[in-house]
């Protein structure tokens, strides 16, 4: 019997881009039946739901998932657009992927960020004696991806038990005890032990069995002390007991930001909580491409639950262009780091060889590696499409 994926396209170049990555999965051999899931905007103004159940029993019966892009708009935006009938249902817009990440407890996100040689969006620095550097980057970020200042767990102009509560801590009293409870704004950073413990896991884990040398924590543990330090301090526990072979270091976030350009290709596998997380693998994500090669993985170790996508979104403008001009490696990628999960290593690493082999030569490269600006014409201006690009890697598998 064929394995069952699960295809989520989404929503504008979603589409485009899913369609590629299968034709690649295709080409290289894996043998897959792929069952396609409903998600986003449509599903909303269709059904005042961009996450309907449906969806959601598809991916819990087949636990593995492929995801493309969705579109996602403001609160007040999303109502708008919902017919009157659903209107009058009292719907509230809210994301389908945090949707899935909360439903399947989906809490380590793992994103990937390694240059291709040859490719022209590569980061390049000056080094001594005004020469030009090009550090080849192989980092690979682990996201806490359920709680911290995603937690949701906020208020404004709180009620009198929070606020009685938050009086009761001298800081709160000293900073902010003057301020009116009307003018006060409270985002929580909540970080438990165990989903702590897990993304530490995850990192220390990937490390090595891909070999890195060093695990990071990029947090702020002298400032923030309670969860940034309960992390390094869960991490240095957990280097010293399982992983001795392994180097911990600890960065200050802000600092890591900084030296992205300074020294990128010291870093292995860097940790970190959920909003630091975000930031410091878009970060990273600048150093080697871009949009067009950010992939990430979300998944819960227990349950074999894993859903893998591209980070950019669905780019509505270049949606409805005849020839699609997007890069579709993102996607790609995403497909590769889901075969790694379910263990067709030989397959992903055929892939990942053969994504390799087209950027050095450099003659098929689409709109953003000829640095183009995205537009209709690109094309005939001598970018590839999305398909010139995905069928050089396909015939590179051949
Ligand atoms: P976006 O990622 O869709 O596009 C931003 C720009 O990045 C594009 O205009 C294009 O210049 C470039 N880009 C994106 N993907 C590319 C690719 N594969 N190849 C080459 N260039 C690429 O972000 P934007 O425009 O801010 O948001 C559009 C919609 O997507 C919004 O509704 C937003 O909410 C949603 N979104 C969804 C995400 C997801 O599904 N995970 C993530 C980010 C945004
Ligand atoms: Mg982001």
């Amino acid at each position: 019997m064929k394995r069952k994926i699960v295809a989520l396209p989404g929503d504008g170049i979603g589409e485009v881009v899913l369609k590629e990555a299968i034709r690649v999965l295709d080409a290289v051999g894996f043998e897959a039946e792929y069952v396609y899931g409903d998600i986003g905007w449509e599903f909303w103004k269709k059904e005042g739901n961009p996450l309907p159940q449906r969806t959601i029993d598809l991916i819990a019966e087949h636990k593995v998932a492929l995801f493309g892009a969705i579109t996602s708009k403001p609160k007040d935006e999303a109502f708008e657009e919902l017919s009157d009938e659903l209107k009058q249902k009292g719907f509230v817009y809210s994301s389908p992927i945090v949707g899935l990440r909360q439903h399947f407890n989906l809490d380590i996100s793992m994103r990937p960020c390694h240059s291709y040689e040859g490719n022209p969006l590569n980061f390049i620095r000056r080094g001594a004696n005004n020469t030009i550097e090009e550090p080849m980057v192989d980092v690979v970020i682990f996201r806490q991806n359920t709680e911290g200042l995603y937690g949701g767990v906020e208020w404004t102009n709180p009620n009198d038990t929070v606020y009685k509560a938050l009086m009761t801590h001298p800081k709160f009293v000293k900073n902010f005890g003057n301020t009116p409870k009307e003018e006060l704004s409270i985002s929580t950073r909540i970080f438990t032990k165990k989903a702590t413990e897990r993304i530490l896991r995850a990192a220390f884990e990937h490390a090595k069995k891909y070999g890195y040398k060093s695990v990071t924590v990029a947090e702020k543990p002298n400032v923030i002390r309670e969860t940034s330090g309960m992390m390094y301090k869960m991490a240095l526990q957990m280097q010293k007991n399982d992983y001795p072979e392994i180097q911990l270091w600890n960065t200050n976030i802000d600092a890591q930001v900084m030296w992205l350009t300074k020294n990128p290709e010291d870093y292995g596998v860097i940790v970190a909580g959920n909003m630091f997380g975000d930031i410091i693998s878009d970060g990273f994500a600048g150093l080697i491409g871009g949009l067009g090669f950010a992939s990430s993985a979300q998944f819960n170790p227990d349950t074999g639950v894993g859903i893998f996508e591209p980070t950019h979104g669905s780019a509505p403008k270049y949606a409805k262009f005849e020839t699609p001009i997007v890069n579709p490696i993102a996607m790609i990628e995403s497909a590769i780091m889901m075969l790694d999960f379910i263990e067709e290593n030989d397959k992903a690493n055929k892939i990942r060889k053969a994504v390799a082999e087209v950027i050095k030569e450099g003659k098929v490269q689409t709109y953003d590696m000829k640095k183009m600006r995205g537009a209709a014409d690109v094309v005939k201006k001598g970018a590839a499409s999305t398909y010139e690009l995905t069928d050089a890697i396909i015939a590179k598998l051949k």
